[in-house]
Parts: structure tokens; C-alpha cells; sequence
């Protein structure tokens, strides 16, 4: 806080962010945000080959647009640049049974981490063989229903889930049931802690995720699993975290983990065939990112691995990754209506725009909830109007409840005009949720210039569904 009645007083607070330029021509778009094609033709946004005008005319707003091809391309290049390694994409980014069915169609695997998201995937036709299973408090119901399904790989977080998967395979054992064994993989924590764009190397083992490999409890795990007849190792698991752009923190942490790798078959005499390093590709939000390509981060990571395995004499294990974000984040954006603008003077006599759209939390809490950063473009019209300054805002009870905090927009935005903000594909949806009875949007698929809606907007009689009522 750098002014005693608060931040909003600061001087030079209405410049907005330093990283944010006040663009030649507010109607441009910045390619690099949106699905591959995007364009603007006089003045309209087009995704899909489509105006967004024309899309949301029909299931109207808030809706979000998700590029098929865009989004199929990008599981292609992580595929085709991890050609040797399996790609499995994590569906908490963004799950519906169409993107289930692309993601098995373009040959990748899947990552759930609840029984819903398990669901989605088995509905949309995912081989069950080609799913890992996360989560840090799978219940035995959730073991049993995904060893009864067949899943490929549990990722085990606990000594107690191991104890729930050790009885689980047993019961089966002693009924004479004929299942093949649990496979599993242990998450460990390398004991690295990313950040957008650095990584901190301590301070870092205070949170919930996996078995630390410093303290030992990697190792102890690693041997239980090992000692269990019902459970076959398939090796270790690590994921740093999520955003990131350098990869000084994989370097960390793989080398942590194949140092593991390498102790277990020294000690324990196993060799894991397998090795996972987790997701967290970093994407463009706005023009402060500069994510790498799946072709470099797959040179970068193999180079990683290749040194490590020299310096410790081993084999390389058969790896694994979990891209979420930078399959699905970009390839979708969200529009809305604009409902009121108001321009809100400060002191000092600044003016700072408030721009009221027609969703906000509901369908993307990432702003508020990680202060993350967006951007956005007007969409249905040309503007020569100046641009302004302007933040925009949701519909909801909350002063937090802001969807894009800094963006330069035509000074003539007006209520009824459209507004797209791209990149939200990761973690919006999936985090949308009902605050204020909001309906959760539709998502609508769009390819070569026809739309399909893949998941409807909600109605009043699904949020009705569940309240029963005083039934005394
Ligand atoms: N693998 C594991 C074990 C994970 O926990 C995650 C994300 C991923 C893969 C995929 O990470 P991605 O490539 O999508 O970054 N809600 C936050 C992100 C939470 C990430 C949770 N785990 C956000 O909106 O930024």
C-alpha cells in the first residue's frame, strides 16, 4: 500500500500495470492469445471460422467458445513433439465427454483425479487403460471404482491410500477373484516449488501433494508399494506445479527424482519402468508470457533427462507428461455483453472505466481467486473511438469480482457491445460455479464455420433440482 487511503489513490495507479501498452489500434488483436485463425474482419471477432456474433446470437451470453481444431492441434504437437514419451492430458484444465473423445482420437492419454471426472472420461470413450488416476484423499469407493473400471495407473498420494489399495486388492485375492494387480505410481515431492516465473527451491514441502523425497517417505513408499502382491510399481510421479515457464524447476526436480529412481534399484533391487513429470506448461494470458513450444520444452526436458541418466549411469525410464493448461487454455475464450459502464473518477481527477459484463466469478474466479492477469477485445464492432483505461467487472455481490483488471478498450464500449477475453480455457469452466444462482455458461465448440454446443448453458430447473425444499 503505497498511499495512506489506499492503493486505488497511488500516484500513476490509472497508468495501469507497467507490462500494459496502450495499443496503436484497440481493435487489433494479439494472435498470439487466441485459437490459431482468429481474426477480426471489420471489426468482428471471428473464432472457428465464425463471427462470435453470430454464435452467441444464438445461445447467448456469457458462453465459451472452444476451437476444435485449435484444441486438437495442440494435443498433436505435444504428442508429435513427445513422440517417445506418453502425453497424458489433465483433464481438471477442462473435461466434457467431446474433449474426452478428441483427446483419445488424437492418441493421448488422460488424467483424472475424481470419480466425476472419471465418469466424463469412461461416457467419452477413453480406453480405461490409458487413464492415471490423482488425488490426495481417493476414498475406497473411488479405489474400487476405478480398479473395477480398469484404470491405468493410480497415483498413489498416501501410506493411507496405499493401506485402502493394499485391502482392496487383497479382498480381491482372497475372493478368488481374478483381477490383474493395481498399478500404481507414488507421487513424490522433489522438494521444489515453481512459480510463474521462477522456482525456490525451499520452503516448499509445507502443502498437501505427495511423499516427500527428502525426509524419506518417498523411499518408505516406494517399499511398501513393492512389498504388496496387489500393487506393481510402475514407478514415480512428480508435478512442480502449474504456469511455468522456466525450466530450471524440472531440472531440479527430475534430477531429484531419478536420483530416487536410481537408489530404488540399488537398495530395493526395482527397476521402475516408468517415470511421470507431471504438467504445467505455462501459456500467453497476455502479452507479458512467452511460453515455449511443445517442440522446445521437449528438447529442453529431454536434454534434462539424457544428462541426469548419464551422471547416474542408469537407463532412462519410459516418461510421461501432464499438459492441461497449454492444450486447452488457449484454444477456448469467453465472451460476453457488456451491461453498464461507469467511469469511476479518482483522486487526483484520474478516471478509471468499470465495465460491467454479463458473468464474472462464476465462470472465471482465476482473477480473483490468483490474481491472474487477461486481456480482452471488443468483438462485435470496429471502434476509432480513443482507448480508455478500463477494468472489466462481473455481475456479482463482490468488489473482487473483477474478470479482466487492466485492458485499453475503445472509449465508445457501451452497453450491448460484445466482450471476448481469451485464454480461458484452463480453469474456468472446470472452476465455474453457481455464486449468486449464476447458470454456468455453455461451452460451444466451434469448427470450419459451424458451432455445436458440447456442454448447454445450465437452467433454473438444474440449480432447482437439488433444493428440496422444507419437506417437514
Ligand atoms: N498433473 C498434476 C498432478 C496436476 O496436479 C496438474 C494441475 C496438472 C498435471 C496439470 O497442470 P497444467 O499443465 O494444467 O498447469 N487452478 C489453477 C491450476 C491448478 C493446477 C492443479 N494441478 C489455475 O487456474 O491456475
Amino acid at each position: 500500500m503505497t498511499h495512506e487511503a489506499g492503493w486505488a489513490h497511488a500516484p500513476g495507479a490509472l497508468r495501469g500495470p507497467s507490462w500494459l501498452r496502450e495499443p496503436h489500434d484497440p481493435n487489433a488483436l494479439v494472435e498470439h492469445l487466441w485459437p490459431a485463425g482468429a481474426r477480426k474482419v471489420d471489426g468482428e471477432l471471428h473464432v472457428g471460422g465464425l463471427p462470435v456474433a453470430d454464435v452467441v446470437a444464438d445461445v447467448n451470453t456469457p458462453a465459451y467458445l472452444l476451437d476444435e481444431h485449435d484444441f486438437r492441434s495442440r494435443a498433436r504437437a505435444f504428442r508429435d513433439a513427445f513422440a517417445d514419451w506418453d502425453v497424458f492430458y489433465a483433464g481438471k484444465a477442462f473435461l466434457c465427454t467431446a474433449v474426452a473423445r478428441w483427446i483419445q482420437e488424437e492418441g493421448l492419454c488422460l488424467d483424472v483425479c475424481s470419480d466425476g471426472e472419471l465418469t466424463v472420461a469412461l461416457r467419452g470413450g477413453v480406453d480405461p487403460a490409458r487413464i492415471g488416476y490423482h488425488g490426495n484423499n481417493k476414498t475406497m469407493g473411488e479405489l474400487r471404482r476405478a480398479l473395477a473400471a480398469g484404470v491405468g495407473r493410480i497415483i498413489v498420494d498416501s501410506f493411507d491410500e496405499i493401506e485402502r489399495l493394499v485391502t482392496l486388492t487383497g479382498d480381491a485375492v482372497s475372493q478368488g477373484t481374478p483381477t490383474a494387480r493395481a498399478r500404481v505410481m507414488v507421487r513424490v515431492t522433489a522438494g521444489v516449488e515453481a512459480h510463474t516465473h521462477e522456482y525456490i527451491a525451499t520452503a516448499h514441502e509445507d502443502q498437501k501433494f505427495g511423499f516427500s523425497i527428502s525426509n524419506g517417505q518417498a523411499f518408505d513408499a516406494v517399499r511398501r508399494v513393492l512389498d504388496a502382491p496387489g500393487l506393481e510399481l510402475l514407478g514415480l510421479h512428480s508435478h512442480i506445479g502449474s504456469q511455468i515457464f522456466d525450466s530450471a524447476g524440472f531440472e531440479v526436480a527430475t534430477r531429484r527424482v531419478l536420483a530416487l529412481h536410481a537408489r530404488v534399484a540399488d537398495e530395493l533391487g526395482a527397476t521402475l519402468p516408468e517415470m511421470d513429470l507431471g504438467g504445467g506448461f505455462g501459456i500467453a494470458y497476455t502479452t507479458q508470457d512467452d511460453p515455449a513450444t511443445p517442440a522446445r520444452l521437449a528438447e529442453e526436458m529431454r536434454a534434462i533427462v539424457e544428462h541426469e541418466c548419464r551422471a547416474l549411469g542408469i537407463a532412462a525410464p519410459h516418461l510421461s507428461i501432464e499438459p492441461g493448461r497449454a492444450i486447452v487454455g488457449p484454444a477456448m475464450c469467453t465472451v460476453y455483453t457488456v451491461g453498464t459502464v461507469k467511469p469511476v473518477q479518482l483522486d487526483g481527477g484520474a478516471v478509471r472505466t468499470y465495465v460491467s459484463v454479463d458473468g464474472g466469478m462464476s465462470d472465471n474466479i482465476r482473477t480473483a481467486l490468483y490474481d491472474a492477469d487477461y486481456s480482452c477485445t471488443l468483438a462485435n464492432r470496429p471502434s476509432d473511438a480513443a482507448p480508455v483505461l478500463a477494468r472489466v467487472v462481473g455481475k456479482h455481490c463482490e468488489a473482487g469480482d473483477i474478470v479482466v483488471k487492466d485492458e485499453f478498450l475503445p472509449g465508445d464500449v457501451r452497453p450491448g457491445d460484445l466482450l471476448a477475453v481469451p485464454a480461458t480455457g484452463a480453469y474456468c469452466r472446470s472452476m465455474a460455479s453457481n455464486y449468486n444462482h449464476a447458470l454456468r455458461p455453455p461451452v460451444v465448440a466451434v469448427r470450419d464455420g459451424v458451432a455445436r454446443v458440447v456442454v448447454r448453458r445450465e437452467t433454473v430447473d438444474d440449480l432447482l433440482a437439488t433444493d428440496l425444499g422444507d419437506q417437514a
